[in-house]
């Protein structure tokens, strides 16, 4: 029986295979894409480098050797490769367990193929039961906490260390829950359009084509 956390090596290694010779690769974050970066290091010599989602998915890919590029020095990505906290039967997401959110959505809005890569456990009917991650101006947090109230969802701003958590960008996240998320498309863009609103983590407009699941008996491979 295999582990959470052999699952995630399972599929990080699986999309080894839709990483392109002499491309630059779209890297997102998380434990999973850690998997992913790490196998990566085997075939670094093969590809122009990375693009990066993240200061840790940077560090992790520059320690073992791999070139990272800015996103304005690059043109349109080929593949992105990244996890989800959950995703549904259509390829929409929810993003930004750890909170690296906007500039995943900005490399995969980039990129032409989004490749999710998750355990089993990341498959929902619908959107809503992990706590939607929102990165927010600080300003407004307290405003759209109300908003999100309006449509049955409590949002707590996240916490680290005692003090807010404050994101790569600089902005502060909430976390919402009690959210069905039916609609995925017509969410982002709603709340994508409330002032204070820096990236929402619903994945819809910037949803997976493929998503590698790591299940029990192997890597399953689902199209959308
Ligand atoms: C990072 O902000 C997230 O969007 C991750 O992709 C997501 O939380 C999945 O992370 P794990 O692979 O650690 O579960």
């Amino acid at each position: 029986m295999l582990s959470q956390d052999e699952l995630k090596t399972l599929v990080g290694q699986a999309a080894l295979q839709y990483v392109l010779p002499g491309e630059i690769i779209g890297v997102g974050t998380g434990s999973t894409v850690n998997k992913f970066i790490d196998a990566l290091a085997s075939m670094k010599d093969g590809i122009a480098g990375a693009v990066s989602s993240s200061v840790a998915s940077t560090e992790r890919l520059l320690a073992l050797g791999i070139p990272v590029f800015d996103a304005n020095d690059v043109g349109e990505i080929a593949v992105y490769i990244d996890g989800a906290d959950e995703i549904d039967a259509r390829g929409c997401m929810i993003k930004g367990g750890g909170a690296a959110l906007t500039r995943e959505k900005i490399v995969a809005a980039q990129s032409r193929r989004f490749i999710c890569i998750a355990d089993e456990s990341k498959l929902v009917q619908t959107l809503g039961r992990y706590p939607l991650p929102v990165e927010v101006i600080p300003m407004a947090t307290q405003r759209l906490v109300r908003q999100f109230a309006l449509l049955g969802g409590q949002a707590k701003v996240r916490v680290e260390d005692g003090q807010p958590l404050v994101t790569d960008n600089g902005q502060h996240l909430l976390d919402v829950t009690g959210l069905q998320i039916h609609d995925p498309l017509a969410f982002e863009s709603e709340v994508n359009q409330w002032p204070g609103i820096v990236t929402v983590g619903v994945f819809a407009h910037q949803r997976a084509q493929v998503c590698l699941l790591g299940t029990r008996s192997g890597v399953q491979k689902l199209a959308f």
